[in-house]
Order: C-alpha cells, then structure tokens, then sequence
C-alpha cells in the first residue's frame, strides 16, 4: 500500500475479497467427526447423558486433571447453574470487562452483578478492588481469565476464605490454559468453560463446569437434567442444560486435535508481535509463555495519541478492507442494559475498564488465518501508523460510518 487512496475507506479496493475473521471456528478432523456422528445414528442415543458426553466429561478431567467435569449445552447456562448450585444470592463481585453473558448469568436468576476494575496489566479483576466491594450481602466473585489469562487465583482465594465467600471462574477463554503450573480448572469452587464455535476448543454449542468438590458436582449433576435424582424422583428445581451427543462427538474431536490448534494459534501470535512489536502506539498482550497457553486471541491495546487514530477509527479502517477485528469488550458490561440503567453511576468506579474497553483491537487469527494473511494485515496496520494524523484529517471529510 502506497497511497492513502488505495485504503478501501477512501475508494480503494478491500485488501482481503473474502472477510477475515476474528474467530472462525476450527474444523476438527472430519472423517473421525462424521464417523463418530454416524455412530451416534446407529446407536439412536442422541441425548441424556450418552457415551460420547461421558467420554468427553472423562477427556476433559484427565486433561484438566480436575475430579469432575459436568458437560452442558453452552457456556452461559454452565455459568447459571454453577452460580446456582454453589448457592450465590443477594450480590456477587464480577468484572465489567468480559462478555454480558458473565453478568447475565447472575442478573437472571435475580443476583446482583456488582461491577469490580480490572487491573490494566493482566486485563483480569483487581483483587484490591474486589475487597472495596465486598458488602454484608455479597455471596461470591466470579473472576474472569480473561483472553485465557489466569486471574490472580491466589489472591482470590484468599479473599474468598477470609470472608467466607464463594470463589467462580469464568474459563470460557482459558480452555488449555495453567497459573503455576496448575491447569485451569482446579482453582476457586468451580470452574466454567465455554465450547461455543468461536472457542479454542469448540463442540458447536457446548460448555462444561469443571470442580474438584464432590458435592458440589453431584449437585450440579442433577441441576442439569431438572432436578431428577432417579427415574420419578425429582429433589431440585432443575434445568435442561444437557450436552448432546453430537456436540459431544464434536468436542472430543476437536481434543484430540488441541496441538495443532495451538501450534496455529502460537504461530499466529508469534508472527504478530514479530511484525507489529515496537511500533508505537502499539502495545501487544503478551501471554505467559512459560505457562500452558491456547493463545486464542490477539490482542493489541492502542494509545490513541501516540497513533494519531482512534481505536474505533482504526476498526473502522480495518473492517473495510475485510479485516474483521473487533472491539471486545466495548462498552464494558456497565454500559449494557439492564446494568446501563440500573447502575447508570457503575462507570465512576471502573476507570481502567472504560479506558481499556475504548483501546482495545482483536485481530484475526485461528487455523483459517495464514502467515500471508497476517502480513497483510501487519502491513496494513503499519501504513496507518506512518500516516494516523492524515487518515484522520480524511476520516473527517469522509464523515461518520
Ligand atoms: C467470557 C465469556 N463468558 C461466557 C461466555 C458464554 O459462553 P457460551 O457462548 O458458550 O454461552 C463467553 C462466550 O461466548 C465468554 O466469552
């Protein structure tokens, strides 16, 4: 790219004709997938808690090396009955910097989500700032490893013992991740993953709590299948969060195949802070490497003023050309309804979430993204740092999107 004409914002055509995407699933091995899927026809066991859900329940505690995995049919309802069966209520402490779906899981069932600061190094609760918060009606936090970065666990569990809380993890990003040397998992009362399409490791649709206390897996066991502790015996109010054999199929496919999604996803990284380190204006979130990472996302934090463009700006840009980064989490959880208008004052607190959640790009990566592609978009991003006060001059011509 020679001339600010050529950016397809200005006129120019889109550098990539067919989108790239921040999270396009991985594909698992098809002939085992379809194999396994025709399997599951034959056997005419679609659901409740079939072979193929056993088996990825079994793979994903060894793997994790957790006494009990509980599968269901997504990250959220996970999060709700996790929330349930540890018996939070009245208030519980969670970050506004993570997707709604970590608040909503509170909210719905009439707990109160009480926004805590993150702290701007790790992008994960600030354990100080939790303890600000904790009032006579809090019951538990739910900390976020957030882009599979282990929270600070350690300070976590010591607030919850010291104040007889109860301690959630939000793991939906850190599928294959360790803090210590210890795997995500095993930390706080309970653990909850996400195997939405878009994750590291996905069975379509799909989630899993993951906990090393017996009682509370067997309550979460039946929890999930209505409440039903033998065939006419219900003894919870319970719900349908069930994994079905499909998934399940998908899911344990995909495990099987988890080296080679890393080794992408670390390539990928790799590239990226080879090609974009060192520009200014330009801070790359850097993994642990000395932990287990899944090096799921690529994260770039923009400092407006040293680039001369706007964070939304250089989205803007980037989507036109059909790199489809996005701004996660913007706005911050704060900043959505119902938390909007029943905490319209929540922002006060959270400084460094608003700051981040206005300064952060997710740019593509995944097995469907190539060393090719992310030159690319590393020439790209660069161009626009050589000329950021000038695009913006021509942003203004060009008016709003
Ligand atoms: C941090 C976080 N929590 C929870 C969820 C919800 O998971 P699911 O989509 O499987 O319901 C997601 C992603 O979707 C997430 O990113």
């Amino acid at each position: 790219m020679k001339n600010l004409k050529d950016l397809a914002i200005f006129g120019g055509d889109p550098m990539f004709d067919t989108p790239l995407h921040v999270g396009r699933p991985n594909i698992p091995d098809r002939k085992l997938l379809l194999d396994r899927i025709n399997d599951i026809l034959d056997r005419r066991w679609l659901t409740n808690n079939g072979p193929y859900v056993r088996e990825f329940e079994k793979k994903i505690a060894e793997f994790t090396g957790a006494r009990h995995c509980i599968c269901m049919c997504n990250g959220t309802v996970a999060l709700e009955i996790a929330i349930r069966a540890a018996g939070l209520t009245g208030e519980v402490i969670v970050p506004s910097f993570t997707f709604i779906a970590t608040a909503h899981a509170l909210q719905w069932q009439e707990i109160t989500p009480v926004f805590c600061d993150i702290d701007p190094k790790t992008h994960n609760l600030d354990p100080d700032c939790v303890e600000k918060l904790i009032t006579p009606r809090t019951t538990g936090i739910i900390g976020v490893h957030l882009w599979g970065r282990p929270c600070n666990v350690e300070r976590l569990q010591e607030i919850a013992r010291g104040r007889g809380l109860k301690l959630l993890f939000d793991a939906a990003h850190a599928f294959g991740c360790s803090c210590k040397g210890r795997m995500v998992g095993n930390f706080g009362n309970a653990e909850v993953f996400s195997f939405h399409a878009t994750k590291f490791l996905n069975s379509f649709e799909g989630g899993a709590i993951v906990t090393n206390d017996d009682e509370l897996a067997g309550k979460i066991r039946l929890m999930k299948n209505f409440g039903f502790a033998g065939l006419d015996r219900v003894i919870y109010i319970g719900t349908n969060g069930k994994m079905n054999e499909i998934s399940a199929a998908a899911g344990l496919t995909g495990l099987e195949g988890i080296d080679e999604v890393v080794t992408a996803n670390r390539r990928n990284y790799r590239q990226y802070r080879r090609q974009l380190g060192g520009l200014p204006g330009f801070g790359i979130m850097a993994y642990n490497e000395k932990e287990r990472c899944n090096y799921q996302y690529v994260v770039i934090v923009i400092d407006e003023r040293t680039v001369g463009i706007s964070r939304d700006d250089l989205v803007r840009i980037l989507r036109e050309e059909n790199v489809l980064a996005r701004r996660y989490f913007f706005p911050g959880a704060h900043k959505m309804e119902p938390y909007r208008s029943y905490f319209p004052n929540a922002g006060i607190l959270l400084p460094e979430t608003e700051r981040l959640a206005g300064q952060i790009i997710s740019l593509p990566t995944g097995t469907s993204v190539d060393k090719e592609d992310i030159t690319k978009v590393c020439e790209l991003i660069k161009f626009m740092a050589a000329n950021g006060k000038k695009i913006s001059r021509m942003l203004a011509a060009v008016g709003p999107s």
